[in-house]
């Protein structure tokens, strides 16, 4: 049986089902007194990871659309596919919008805004009781030819930059939890990265004033810095937690530093992560875990093995183990939670399989790795 099947019928057996909650232990501040309250007809209950998670910890995904979407054959998942939504809304209590909020889908003329796939977002996540993590208004990428490509002073590239963040951040005022403000900001040495034509044309201060025109557009969103390459230390997080220091010091509204996780198993489990976050911790910041997806080199079969989930269930608990650690990390969200419409093999030939369930959304064993771990940290068991 291949390894898909074996997980395909672990999931018929058992469903969503876990045996009733132990009585609950006393414990760390993240549980709670009491097990889940509702159970099915066999006794059992149902358990997601929205219901698994701790109370303090948001569970996320990123709502797929957009970005790689737009040349798959298939509409935009987010709009359409109803199995699909109905997953978004039944395991997760946060939700980041893939690619509908980044300034292409946003802002796609210099004079034109486009807020409905966004919106269609913000209100799904109203309706099921989700918080939204907007994405991302700093970055290098995914930038309109009409930014990218203009022939502007710094004080007009300067005035589109405040124009785009009061709008965007005002439009959506008051439904934001968290803000990736500046997002992949710095090279893997930590230097400023040139690509980003806001940093290279108007120079790192920048940073700070995205900072301050975010936060008065919407005082109550916690706004982050979010990045790939700092789930271990070295020179990017330096970098990082100096420029934290500086922004505090120069009193910018910084509230939180993210890592990204996007992760592949070539690379190793990355066991230093809660270490990492303890020191944005230590500066008052909420941290965060935004984008987390695992990849591996798949077989020829284009099947992973059942080792390789294994170890793929490994990563997923590492990373979730690492934020229940932190005090302040307080939202946890992977970068999609099907293999069906994963941004990685688009960008990753040879490389799959990164997400948490199949195209079918059966649960892989790094499903059930992230739920028994929440799980764990909420009743003790
Ligand atoms: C990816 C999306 O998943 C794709 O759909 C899109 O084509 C490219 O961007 N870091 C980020 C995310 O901050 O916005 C990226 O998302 C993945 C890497």
């Amino acid at each position: 049986m291949s390894a898909h099947r074996v997980a395909m019928a672990v999931l018929a057996a058992s469903a969503l089902l876990l045996p009733g909650a132990q009585p609950a232990q006393a414990g760390t501040a993240r549980q709670s007194t009491t097990g889940p309250a509702a159970t099915d007809r066999s006794g059992y209950h149902v358990l997601t990871l929205r219901r698994a998670a701790p109370r303090d910890l948001r569970i996320g995904t990123a709502a797929a659309g957009g970005g790689h979407h737009v040349d798959q054959p298939y509409p935009d998942p987010f709009t359409y596919d109803e199995p699909y939504r109905r997953v978004l809304a039944h395991e997760f209590n946060s939700v980041s919008p893939e690619n509908q909020m980044k300034w292409e889908f946003i802002h796609p003329e210099r004079h034109t805004y486009n807020f409905g796939p966004a919106d269609a977002i913000v209100k799904f996540a109203r309706r099921h009781g989700q918080v939204v993590r907007g994405h991302t208004l700093l970055w290098h990428s995914q930038n309109p030819a009409w930014l990218q490509e203009g022939q502007f002073t710094k004080d007009e590239l300067r005035a589109i930059l405040k124009e785009h963040i009061v709008t965007v951040v005002g439009h959506y005022r008051g439904k934001i939890q968290q803000w990736d403000v500046a997002n992949e900001i710095l090279n893997e040495n930590g230097e400023y990265r040139q690509e980003n034509i806001f940093i290279r044309e108007l120079g790192p201060g920048i940073v700070a004033d995205a900072f301050r025109w975010a936060h008065q557009a919407d005082p109550k969103a916690q706004l982050f810095l979010n990045d790939y390459g700092v789930e271990w230390p070295g020179a990017k997080v330096d970098a990082y937690e100096a420029l934290a220091k500086q922004l505090l010091a120069d009193r910018v509204p910084l509230r939180g530093f993210a890592s990204q996780a996007h992760l592949s198993t070539r690379y190793g489990a990355p066991d230093q992560l809660a270490a990492v976050l303890q020191r944005f911790d230590a500066l008052g910041l909420h941290t965060a875990i935004t984008e987390l997806d695992v990849r591996m080199d798949l077989p020829e079969s284009g099947v992973p093995t059942a080792e390789q989930l294994q170890t793929q269930a490994t990563y997923y608990k590492t990373v979730l183990d690492a934020c229940l650690a932190v005090a302040g990390c307080n939202s946890f969200t992977i970068w999609g939670f099907t293999d069906k419409y994963s941004w990685v093999p688009v960008f990753f030939p040879s490389e799959g399989a990164a997400t948490v369930m199949w195209d079918d959304f059966g649960r892989k064993p790094a499903y059930y790795a992230l739920r028994n771990t929440l799980a764990a940290a909420h009743w003790g068991r």
